[in-house]
């Protein structure tokens, strides 16, 4: 088989180089380095050798169709991996990536280059060096990201640093609070009517045309399936029809992970605490793939509770509320709302009217049901006091919020400082500024993060909370994942590889075991929030 410069240029989109490829037997090569005065060699069956310019050299042909390749004063470091893929360092680089990956691709990293990575077809392989860098358009790193595993369709195109050059985004909440809730067809209708059309906004915004990308970063797991399947079959046709490499993100990971775009000085490891309409967990994140579960909801997440709750109340038809998410409309009306008036107007003078969740269990699980049940038949008492139907709002419907609101703080405070405390046990932050960041659409909740403040304040850690343009679902956040990735060279994949959406899928490796069998008493900690 013989390969021809055109035929390069053909599979990757890297044009003006003024050189260089070698085409050689099955199973091979080809390595295209702007300035490199040269060079490749081919060599007997599925193994390689390439010099990069200036490269002194130093190349290792290895058993069969594996690559070790070298260059001058790395500090490091490559690594040999099963067949067909190869892992390329290039000179003084600051770090090293190695993927193994499906036959045939390729994780290519070159001085300064934050990164760039490529898969293609079988056999076949292009490697930009640094100074293609800047010259050369199409080798700047350019993702798209796509998001649809619930109710917002999102795409965004995002360079190596971080930098948003086009986002859209087509929220599916008003139509949803019509319909009373998420009913999953209409949600994946509504995706289909739209993700071409933010797709193709945020790549206009961009400039960058979908050739010119070096990968499509799409979310596939959890989700709600019919959603997921259009967000997937939409990015497999992209990739497939420009030959781009495909990363699937996990959505969990994907919020967990925004905050390093917003925050460069953030360093693995830091506690996360995600919070959204389908879920909640802590868990510890060491690595772009690399998490440890410490706690999760064992039956629905906050903010599904909070819509629920809304609904009940029927805050659409307040004229404040009626295109706001349930979550919103409880922070919003529960800023109006005396939390204990209820309890006092009552005659019982506790602090609270709704009891906090799992009080007993010293663990960092989650449950959200009980409470919700809780809240309904507080809503069923005062309709009868107040002599109305469901679905009238009730006059005490702000002390309702506030004590919902302050009831559900409260309890993703409590687990969240055990999960400090047991960190701190085993000394699993960094031990320099250790963080905690919390993401996912109950995270705007700005009472919900005061909350939080008087625990990290009380255990030192630093709290850190992306905007809340960046707390809901988005495409920027799942194109900055696939950035990540691509910089670590993890879980890429070559377009034609087969991928399924994976409507439920846990985060990182589950200690919830652990960190129950720990036991861990919290010390007395007054939420003292303004309200
Ligand atoms: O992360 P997200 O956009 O989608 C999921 O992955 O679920 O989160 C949406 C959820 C909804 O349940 C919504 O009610 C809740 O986040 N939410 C809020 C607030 N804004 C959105 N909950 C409490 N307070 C808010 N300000
Ligand atoms: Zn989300």
């Amino acid at each position: 088989m013989l390969l021809s410069v055109v035929t390069v240029q053909r599979l990757v989109p890297v044009h003006r180089l003024p050189c260089a490829a070698a085409s050689m037997p099955s199973s091979t090569l080809v390595l295209l380095g702007r300035r490199l005065h040269c060079s490749a060699a081919s060599m007997p069956s599925s193994t390689l050798l390439l010099l990069g310019r200036r490269l002194l050299c130093a190349a290792a042909s290895m058993p069969s169709s594996t690559l070790l390749l070298l260059g001058r004063r790395l500090p490091c470091a490559a690594a040999s991996m099963p067949s067909s893929t190869l892992v390329l360092l290039g000179r003084r680089l600051h770090c090293s990536a190695a993927a193994s990956m499906p036959t045939s691709t390729l994780v290519l990293l070159g001085r300064r280059l934050h990164c760039a990575a490529a898969s293609m077809p079988t056999s076949t392989l292009v490697l930009l060096g640094r100074r293609l860098y800047g010259s050369a358009a199409s080798s700047r790193v350019l993702v798209l990201g796509i998001e649809s595993s619930c109710d917002d369709t999102g795409a965004a195109v995002l360079d190596h640093t971080g930098t948003i050059l086009g986002e859209a985004l087509h929220c599916q909440n008003e139509v949803h609070l019509r319909t009373g809730g998420i009913v999953p067809p209409v949600a994946q209708q509504l995706h289909r009517d739209h993700i071409h059309r933010v797709v193709q906004e945020a790549l206009d915004q961009s400039g960058v045309t979908p050739d010119q990308l070096s990968a499509v970063a799409t979310t596939v797991k959890p989700g709600m399936s019919l959603s997921l399947g259009v967000g997937l079959e939409f990015s497999l046709n992209l990739v497939r029809r420009h030959g781009l490499p495909f990363i699937p993100i996990h959505h969990m990971e994907a919020h967990a992970l925004t905050v390093r775009m917003l925050r460069p000085d953030l360093h693995f490891p830091f506690l996360v605490l995600l919070v959204s309409g389908g879920h909640s967990l802590l868990a510890v994140a060491r690595g772009v793939d690399d998490f440890l579960l410490l706690g999760q909801s064992l039956d629905e997440a906050p903010g599904e509770a909070l819509d629920k709750i809304a609904r009940r109340l029927s805050l659409t038809k307040h004229p404040e509320c009626s295109a706001l998410s349930g979550g919103q409309a409880i922070e919003l009306l529960a800023k109006r709302g005396d939390r204990r008036a209820l309890a006092e107007r009552a005659g019982d003078r506790r602090a609270m009217t709704f009891r906090t969740p799992m009080g007993t269990l010293r663990d960092c699980n989650f449950s959200f049901a009980g409470f919700r049940n809780q809240v309904t038949m507080e809503i069923v008492k005062r309709e009868k006091e107040e002599g109305v139907d469901e679905g009238t709002l009730l006059s005490c419907v702000c002390d309702i919020a506030a004590a919902a609101q302050h009831t559900v703080a409260s309890h993703l405070a409590k687990r969240t400082h055990r999960a400090i405390l047991f960190c701190h046990s085993r000394g699993l932050l960094a031990p320099s500024q250790p963080s905690l960041v919390v993401s996912g659409g109950v995270a705007s909740n700005q009472y919900i993060r005061s909350a939080l403040a008087v625990v990290t304040e009380a255990t030192g850690l630093q709290l850190i909370c992306p905007p809340v343009k960046f707390c809901t679902d988005n495409g920027v956040m799942i194109a900055w994942n696939g950035v990540e990735r691509l910089r670590e060279g993890r879980g890429l994949l070559s377009p034609d590889v087969d991928v399924r959406y994976e409507p439920k899928a846990p985060l990182g490796v589950d200690i919830t075991a652990e960190v129950k069998a720990a036991s861990i008493k919290l010390p007395p900690l007054q939420l003292r929030i303004k309200d």
